[in-house]
């Protein structure tokens, strides 16, 4: 690992970064201070080695990002359902990207019988994770795998979890869109794996359908 940066340096670094991309494209910041138009929303873990622009090789501008512990989709989280509502209704994404990641903290702790105090609270929407492919999971034998293949359940479940919202639902309804994508990054390569698609009116359960007023 590379030494560790100073807080002057990250500001240092700023400075560099900024004329690089100037010299690239002159205009490259005066085309952004005018607007933001992302197609894509990511809903990632908030792990420091997983980040959005950098892995996807894209620009500031085209990802719209929120991250937290374990990418959660909850529906009792406000700042959640806000960057969703926003993303969905004012700028009109066309993708959403629930992404997870291999050897994920959350998802290990989770998966423990310690105790992380306000933490459990976050830590129990992966426990119930867990008891819904409790089975499954118990088929691995080595822990790390076994973590690993619930950081792809907690994707897929994050991403059906998106489909019971009524902002994703009303959106499908009035402009087929957007799509769903569950993504699982490989810290150890750096490699992006798609492990689910969910298209605009893909069937939800009844319960979770919600009729609009036409
Ligand atoms: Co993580």
């Amino acid at each position: 690992m590379k030494t560790q940066q100073t807080w002057e340096q990250l500001l240092q670094n700023n400075k560099i970064w900024a004329e690089s991309k100037k010299q690239v494209d002159h205009l490259f910041f005066n085309r952004l201070s005018k607007q933001q138009a992302p197609r894509f929303l990511w809903i990632g873990c908030s792990d420091s080695r997983v980040p959005a622009n950098e892995i996807t090789g894209t620009d500031p501008g085209e990802i719209f990002v929120h991250r937290n512990i374990a990418n959660l989709v909850v529906h009792t989280d406000l700042n959640l359902l806000s960057v969703l509502q926003y993303a969905i209704e004012v700028l009109q994404v066309e993708h959403i990207i629930v992404c997870g990641h291999y050897g994920c903290g959350g998802i290990s702790a989770a998966m423990s019988q310690k105790s992380f105090g306000l933490l459990n609270k976050w830590l129990c929407h992966i426990k119930d994770v867990y008891k819904l492919h409790r089975d499954e999971l118990l088929l691995i034998n080595n822990e790390e795998e076994r973590s690993n293949k619930l950081v792809e359940f907690n994707v897929i479940e994050q991403v059906y979890n998106l489909t019971k919202t009524s902002i994703i639902q009303h959106a499908w309804k009035e402009r087929n869109a957007p799509f769903l994508h569950g993504w699982v990054y490989r810290i150890d390569d750096g490699i992006l794996h798609n492990i689910c698609e969910i298209s605009p009116n893909h069937p939800i359960d009844s319960i979770y359908r919600f009729q609009f007023p036409e």
